[in-house]
């Protein structure tokens, strides 16, 4: 992974190595801030317009006064100035709080911190890694909804997987599993597909969203209702899905094993197709 040339800061386009943000920065010192990841595919952002409402929501959910309209042009100059105008690539937005003496309270009348920067990125067309996932408590806090920049008990449980030569760790919370780490979990049961509901105890991915509409356009049943960690036996196929991950098949869960060799689930691969088709 490289470091991008340049990036956006607060209204200029500026070489990454003379970009300067306070370290009183509340972003720095309490993590407070929202943050947006999405790619650009054959020439425009996949579901761009879900992940700026997203965005505006999270601030809204903080109070973070600021408006993500006056982003889209602010991209379209990222990218000409990056050379990346429809080509393929990754966007990180992050805004934060702002710059204020540090008290824990929120400061009034601070001006939010805004960076974007922008890296190629291809993704493969069909995601074919084979995943091995662990599975632990989900120890972060009770508002996963909010896509914030402290995510410290995310990299820690992501860590952990990589650790363990694993794609990803799937968590589990009062007994159920929730999402992943930095991505979403699906589950398939005697043909019914199930994700956990869309409350406080995960992120409302886009990709979830996305694949939660092509099961229902292609008549696949699909139920947002969590999955006991006592049903794990009873599981026949798995999946985690994200803005980098698409849809990734699941192949082992700790020592329980799906699929074996590069063979994945009729319903993955029948979703993975229809993604594709998507694109
Ligand atoms: N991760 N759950 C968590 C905890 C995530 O961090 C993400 C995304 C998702 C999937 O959301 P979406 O489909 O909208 O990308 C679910 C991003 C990509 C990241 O932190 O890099």
């Amino acid at each position: 992974m490289k470091y991008p040339d340049k990036v956006y800061l607060n209204g200029n386009i500026v070489p990454s190595a003379e970009a300067k943000i306070s370290v009183f920065d509340r972003g720095f010192i309490f993590g407070d801030g929202i943050y947006e990841v999405m790619v650009q595919i054959n020439g425009s952002f996949f579901y761009g317009e879900a992940h700026l409402n997203r965005l505006q929501e999270g601030l809204q959910k903080i109070n973070i006064d600021f408006d993500v309209s006056e982003l889209p042009r602010a991209i379209s100059k990222l990218l000409k100035v990056t050379d990346l105008t429809d080509k393929d690539c990754m966007l990180y937005i992050q805004i934060t709080r702002g710059v204020a003496p540090r008290q824990h309270s929120f400061p009034s009348d601070v001006k939010p911190t805004v960076m974007m920067y922008a890296v190629p990125k291809v993704l493969p067309a069909i995601n074919q890694v084979n995943a091995g996932v662990l599975s632990r408590k989900d120890f972060r806090w009770s508002r996963c909804d909010i896509k914030m920049t402290s995510l410290l008990g995310n990299v820690m449980l992501n860590d952990e997987a990589i650790e363990h030569d694993c794609y990803e760790t799937i968590l589990h919370r009062n007994g159920v599993f929730t999402e992943a780490s930095h991505s979403n979990v699906f589950f398939v049961m005697k043909g019914i597909v199930y994700t956990h509901p869309a409350d406080e105890y995960i992120l409302n991915g886009i990709t979830r969203s996305v694949v939660i509409d092509l099961c229902k356009l292609h008549g696949i049943e699909v139920r947002e209702t969590p999955v006991s960690i006592d049903e794990i036996a009873t599981i026949d196929e798995a999946f985690l899905t994200g803005t980098s991950t698409q849809i990734a098949s699941i192949q082992k869960i700790e020592e329980h094993i799906l699929y074996t060799d590069n063979k994945k689930g009729p319903i993955t691969q029948q979703l993975q197709e229809a993604f594709l088709k998507l694109k």
